[in-house]
């Protein structure tokens, strides 16, 4: 045994697995993960950058780390991902301490980061991006829940929305060839994988950087063959990029779940074009119309910024009614925060931290009955879900997710998680459903 690490993950599912890919190439190397960071002789923390209060947490987790380093001067303390790419050099000034910086295209470089410090007890930052595939040969182990596995299909952004500082920290888009992807999932099947997240920043751009590619629709549809696959998701999708042959997918695709994120950010068309969204207010309603002709049952998620600068009060009504017109399973929503270099920072007419949290409470108390009510036409319903972790609040019941990627909690054996099961839903709560299992299926 080389040592013990310890991940600290924030952020999205992107970084939840590029740290179960870190992750992996440390135990591959004879390295052991620890849960308790006291323990660790490695202190990895993969960063988020998307809103400054994400930052914060970063920097708040780090600064707790200084009295541990004082106590173990050898601790190898790693600063990656958004964050790292974002400020750079910058962290090893602030912070002595920290031994690494490394950015969002350098993960797979972990062990020969590591070794580096080892030896030379040197500070270093590693940011540069790659302008090809990264040399994802390692097939991550899944720790992200029972039975469910991510793969990535593409990094980067090429949007540039204004609001946004992904472009700048991820880098442009990325495709993986298909041939690894098919690869990858076949031998995560075999492992006993029954569902397969597809990540990307926008995986709707899939191939757009590779004419010799097959397109995203064309991707679902191969991965749908192998044999032993039991559901199929993607994440993210942009409403621009959602084409009618992908839409038609839903309706196609036995395996792929009636679930779809699709952030809308705002509901007035001058606030989208400020946005540099590419998108009306009318263009997105089409496409969710054109989502649930093809699939009636199709569960609907979205993203909502409040206060982006300029937004006025008729504006911001106009976010309601999507919010009402839509009637979205469930919604995650921000208040506008400024992250240089994104455009939106040097735009005119920024909203007083008042209103947007004020924005923000009305957004939710909007959208609050309508995911209650949504959850309540699942009650007495008999539905298929994946158990796939402890349920969080008591360790002694099972978790899961349906297809619509509800959570439900239910009284279960730990032998039956990452299997597929028939629960009965009993109740609904605000977010999640609880229920019975009356059959295993798989
Ligand atoms: N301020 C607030 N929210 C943001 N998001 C992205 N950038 C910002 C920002 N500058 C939100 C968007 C996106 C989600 C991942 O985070 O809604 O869809
Ligand atoms: Fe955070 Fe966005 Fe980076 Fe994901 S891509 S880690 S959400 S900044």
């Amino acid at each position: 045994m080389k040592g013990k690490f310890f991940i600290e993950t924030y952020g999205c599912q992107m970084n939840v697995h590029d740290s179960e890919y870190m992750a992996t190439l440390l135990e591959k190397a004879g390295y052991i993960e620890t849960k308790d960071v006291k323990k660790a002789d490695i202190i990895i923390v993969n960063t988020c950058a998307v809103r400054q209060k994400s930052e914060e947490k970063v920097y708040s987790f780090l600064g707790r780390l200084k009295s541990l380093k004082k106590k173990k001067p050898d601790l190898i303390i790693g600063v990656g991902g958004c964050v790292a790419q974002k400020e750079g050099e910058k962290i090893l000034k602030k912070m002595p301490f920290v031994d690494l910086v490394f950015g969002t295209h350098q993960l797979y470089r972990i062990l020969e980061f590591i070794e580096y410090i080892k030896e030379n007890k040197k500070q270093i930052c590693f940011i540069e991006f790659n302008q090809i595939e990264p040399p994802y040969d390692l097939i991550p182990f899944p720790r992200d829940g029972y039975g469910r596995a991510y793969i990535t299909i593409i990094q980067g952004c090429n949007n540039f929305c204004t609001y946004c500082i992904v472009p700048y920290v991820r880098g442009r888009i990325i495709s993986r060839k298909s041939e690894k992807i098919l690869q990858e999932a076949k031998t995560l099947v075999e492992q006993g994988v029954k569902e397969i997240i597809l990540l990307g920043q926008n995986v709707n751009a899939y191939g757009q950087d590779r004419p010799d590619e097959i397109s995203f629709p064309e991707l679902l549809h191969s991965l749908a063959k192998i044999p032993g696959l039991k559901r199929l998701r993607f994440i993210t999708s942009h409403p621009k990029d959602l084409s009618l042959e992908l839409i038609k997918t839903f309706g196609e695709i036995d395996i792929l779940c009636e679930q779809i994120h699709l952030p809308v950010q705002a509901g007035s068309d001058r606030i989208l074009k400020k946005m540099g969204r590419k998108y009306t207010r009318s263009d997105y309603l089409k496409k969710i119309e054109a989502l649930r002709k093809i699939c009636p049952n199709i569960a609907i998620t979205t993203d909502i910024i409040v206060g982006f600068p300029g937004e006025t009060e008729d504006d911001f009504k106009d976010t309601l009614s999507l919010l009402k017109e839509v009637e979205f399973d469930a919604i995650f929503a921000f208040k506008y925060s400024d992250r240089p270099p994104a455009k939106a920072v040097l735009f005119p007419d920024k909203i007083d931290e008042k209103i947007k949290a004020e924005r923000l409470k009305t957004v939710l108390e909007i959208q609050a009955p309508i995911t209650e009510a949504k959850n309540k036409e699942k009650e007495g319903k008999v539905v298929e879900v994946l158990l796939d972790n402890y349920s969080k609040k008591d360790p002694n019941q099972l978790s899961g997710r349906t297809r619509c990627y509800r959570v439900v909690n239910v009284e279960a054996e730990p032998k039956l998680l990452g299997h597929l099961v028939e629960v009965k839903i009993e109740r609904a709560l605000a977010h999640s459903l609880r229920g019975k299992v009356v059959k295993i299926i798989d």
